[in-house]
C-alpha cells in the first residue's frame, strides 16, 4: 500500500517537472523571435468640431475625427507560442494643462495569421476628446501604431510598428456636429 502511494507521487512529481521544464522552453523559444515589424501610417485628415452632447447640453465641447491609412504585415509576431494580437492606434498629446495624455483612436484583436496583414483606411472608431473639453492651445500630437503579443505561455510582449514623422497641429474648432 505504503509503496504504491510513493510511486504514484514519484510519477506525478516527475510529471510535472516535464511539463514545468516544456512550458519553460517554450516561454524562452519565444525569445529566439525578435520578430520587429514596421509599417505605415498615415493622417490623412483631422477635424475639430464643436458638439452639444446630451449629457452636458449647455456644455459646449470639442471633438477632434482622425482619418487615418495604416499598413502593416503582422504576420511575422505569429509562432507557435502565439495566442493572438491587440494592435493599436495611439494618439499622444499634451493638452493646454500640461497633462499628457495618450488615447486609443483604433484597435484590433488579430487571432489568426491569415488576418495579420492590416491595411485600413477610415476614421477612428473611439472619438479623441480631451477632459478639458477643448483642443484649443493643445501641442501638436504624435501618432503610433503599437501592438501587444499575447502568448500561450510567458509574458505579454510590446512593440511600435509605425509613428508619424512630424507631431500634427489641431485645427481650430469649427461648428458643428451634435
Ligand atoms: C495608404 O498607405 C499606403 C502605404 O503608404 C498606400 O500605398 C495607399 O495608397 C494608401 N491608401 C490611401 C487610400 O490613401
Ligand atoms: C510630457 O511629455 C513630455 C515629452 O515626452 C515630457 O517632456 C514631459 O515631462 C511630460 N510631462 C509630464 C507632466 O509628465
Amino acid at each position: 500500500m505504503h509503496s504504491i502511494y510513493a510511486r504514484v507521487n514519484g510519477v506525478s512529481g516527475l510529471w510535472s517537472t516535464c511539463i514545468m521544464v516544456l512550458l519553460a522552453a517554450v516561454a524562452l523559444s519565444s525569445f529566439l523571435f525578435n520578430a520587429d515589424p514596421k509599417g505605415n501610417l498615415d493622417i490623412v485628415s483631422l477635424k475639430v468640431f464643436h458638439s452639444k452632447t446630451r449629457r452636458y447640453p449647455y456644455r459646449n465641447e470639442e471633438i477632434s475625427f482622425v482619418k487615418f491609412n495604416i499598413s502593416t504585415d503582422f504576420t511575422p509576431l505569429f509562432n507557435w507560442n502565439t495566442k493572438q494580437l491587440f494592435v493599436y492606434l495611439e494618439a499622444e498629446y499634451t493638452n493646454a494643462q500640461g497633462v499628457n495624455n495618450t488615447v486609443i483612436l483604433w484597435d484590433r484583436i488579430v487571432r489568426r495569421k491569415e488576418q495579420a496583414k492590416i491595411d485600413v483606411v477610415q476614421k477612428d472608431k473611439y472619438r479623441l476628446r480631451d477632459l478639458s473639453g477643448s483642443f484649443r492651445d493643445v501641442l501638436p500630437a504624435q501618432y503610433s501604431l503599437k501592438y501587444n503579443v499575447m502568448p500561450y505561455v510567458g509574458v505579454l510582449s510590446y512593440g511600435e510598428a509605425a509613428r508619424t514623422l512630424e507631431p500634427i497641429d489641431f485645427p481650430e474648432a469649427k461648428d458643428s456636429v451634435s
